[in-house]
């Protein structure tokens, strides 16, 4: 069906901002969605540039600041930040792996006025918890922040990354986030960019396991409807139609690495014809609104066949961009997880020769990478 295709000019106002505070990480998850190519410590952004970031973001309409990294604990002046986000009306959400994280941060980080937290949680099992992280004693550790964090009363998601090692425990990971007191649990299966995708032969789980986790996670959403929230991110490489990743490119959201690099997404340095701004020398603002990584896939101007003409362009808006380039090469082209990509066959050929490789095989999230002993 033809129709009008919409332009860059028809820019809204974003939602959320994704502040990546550091790169730093206990954890060595080998789906990790940083880049490859770490950004060190001597390049984050000074506590004065991120609450710069955070004044503007708020003056920019922006309602939500996700605190992610790496690790943000591991930077000394989260409470600080937190309190500053609070002090320009901006609700807070803390990612975190609980490592580093003590009863006393918990205790500070509620006082400063953070409103969420989000606990990552690698498996339900304790030993394959901590392989999967490369961190001995991980799991155990995160249920005692867990409590501390129940006991100061915050809200609590917790998020579960599914991939072979872990997809036969979905509904397991459900009923240990209803344990822990969490309000919502995402089941998230890996997203193959950053480390996923050299990892992907390690982690890619089979159809018939992702069917069957799909199913089951499905029936406990029924069963525990208004005890817990279930959001299901289903697998791309399974999948009939693209997810609308990020919303739309340049959409809803902005992401703000540890050097102030400011990204559509979180994966989009990946695509390597883009060019980037930084908080260093334009504003959040003239970023939004005019950076030419922004403008590059935002609307539906951009598309080519079969998107540009398809009905659903606006829901999924045309799928994942860097998925495409990951691919394909062609950051452009329609994302060959839809069925009406020409390129779909080579996702599920791919899917298929990569479910069968060896559990646990992993190049971990670190420098020098190393694979697991
Ligand atoms: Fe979405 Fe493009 Fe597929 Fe249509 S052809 S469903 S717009 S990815
Ligand atoms: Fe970058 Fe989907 S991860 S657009």
């Amino acid at each position: 069906m033809k129709g009008l295709v919409s332009t860059p000019s028809a820019i809204g106002l974003p939602i959320g901002l994704l502040a990546e505070l550091t790169h730093r990480c206990p954890l060595a998850c080998p789906y990790c969605s940083n880049p490859v190519a770490l950004e060190t410590r001597t390049t984050e952004l000074a506590t004065e540039d991120w609450k710069r970031v955070f004044s503007e973001a708020a003056k920019l309409g922006i309602l939500q600041v996700h605190l992610s990294g790496g690790e943000p604990a591991a930077r000394g002046d989260l409470v600080d930040l937190v309190r500053h986000c609070a002090s320009v009306g901006l609700y807070t959400n803390l990612i975190t792996s609980g490592i580093g994280v003590t009863e006393k941060l918990v205790h500070e980080l509620a006082e400063a006025g953070l409103d969420h937290i989000q606990l990552s949680i690698q498996d339900s099992e304790a030993e394959s918890a901590d392989k999967i992280a490369g961190y001995k004693g991980s799991f155990a550790k995160k249920q005692i922040v867990a409590g501390w964090i129940r006991a100061a009363e915050f809200p609590l998601t917790i998020n579960a990354v599914m991939h072979r090692a872990n997809i036969a425990r979905s509904a397991a990971m459900v009923e240990l986030a209803i344990a822990l007191g969490a309000a919502r649990v995402e089941i998230a299966h890996t997203q193959y960019y950053g480390w996923a995708l050299p990892n992907r032969a390690a982690l890619m789980p089979s159809r018939a396991e992702t069917e069957i986790a799909v199913a089951e996670v499905e029936a406990l959403r029924q069963r525990h409807r208004g005890k817990i929230v279930i959001d299901l991110v289903i697998p791309d490489y399974h999948a009939t139609y693209p997810k609308a990743c990020m919303g739309g490119w340049a959409k809803q959201f902005i992401n703000v690495t540890p050097s102030g690099k400011v990204l559509p997404c979180h994966a989009s340095e990946t695509i390597p014809s883009l060019e980037f701004w930084t908080i260093k020398e334009h504003s959040l603002s003239d970023i939004w609104h005019s950076s030419p990584a922004f403008n590059a896939y935002r609307g539906t101007e951009w598309m080519a066949e079969p998107c540009r003409s398809c009905d659903r362009r606006e829901i999924d808006f045309g799928g994942c961009r860097c998925q495409a380039f990951a691919i394909l090469g062609d950051a452009s082209a329609t994302d060959p997880a839809c069925h009406r990509s020409p390129h779909h066959a080579l996702m599920t050929d791919i899917a298929e020769a990569d479910s069968v490789g060896t559990i646990g095989d992993y190049v971990y999230r670190r420098f020098p990478a190393r694979t697991a002993s």
